[in-house]
């Protein structure tokens, strides 16, 4: 079965997960940086694996209008989901709240992988904002290895 992973990142985090993520499925899946193109052609592609990131709250636009406007298309598609963020507690709730409802209820794999603070690659306010949050100015990563490695499993499992 083919793959695609289209994804959408503010400061590279979400990319990195994706090619991780590529790697521990193998048979090199295609990866979309949804910024870059936001109209891949899925038809060739069975299984479509989105990423985004949260930023206050919200999945990157770019992915938002592309989950919007492939409904239909998506349905036909078995499709998972995986988030970058740094809430532990419930990332489930960002799932519900940003895509449309129909794709959440048929996804065969949801992950959360996690998240990073890059201070280096953030404007001025975000690294106010984010300063004063986590109280340090130092870099912080939380990646989940391990959760990119189960999520590749239940994908092989597909196979
Ligand atoms: C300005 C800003 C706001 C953020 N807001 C949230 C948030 O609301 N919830 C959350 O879980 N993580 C939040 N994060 C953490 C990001 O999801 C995390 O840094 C992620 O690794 C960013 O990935 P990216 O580089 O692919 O965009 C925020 C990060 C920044 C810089």
């Amino acid at each position: 079965m083919k793959t695609i992973i289209l994804y959408g990142t503010s400061h590279g985090t979400t990319e990195k997960c994706s090619k991780m993520l590529a790697d521990k499925i193998g048979g090199n899946p295609t990866l979309v940086n949804l910024q870059e193109n936001n109209n891949p052609n899925l038809s060739e592609y069975d299984i479509v694996i989105i990423g985004s990131s949260i930023v206050a709250g919200k999945i990157r636009k770019h992915v938002k209008n592309f989950a919007n406007k492939n409904v239909e298309a998506l349905l036909k598609k078995k499709v998972g989901i995986f988030l970058c963020c740094m809430e532990e507690e419930n990332p489930q709730k960002y799932i519900n709240e940003n895509f449309p409802e129909e794709i959440v209820k048929s996804l065969f794999a949801v992950g959360f992988f996690g998240g990073e603070f890059i201070f280096e690659k953030m404007g001025g306010l975000e690294r106010f904002i984010i300063k004063k949050m986590s109280k340090t100015d130092k870099n912080v990563s939380k990646i989940k290895e391990e959760n990119i490695s189960k999520f590749a499993e239940t994908v092989k499992k597909l196979k």
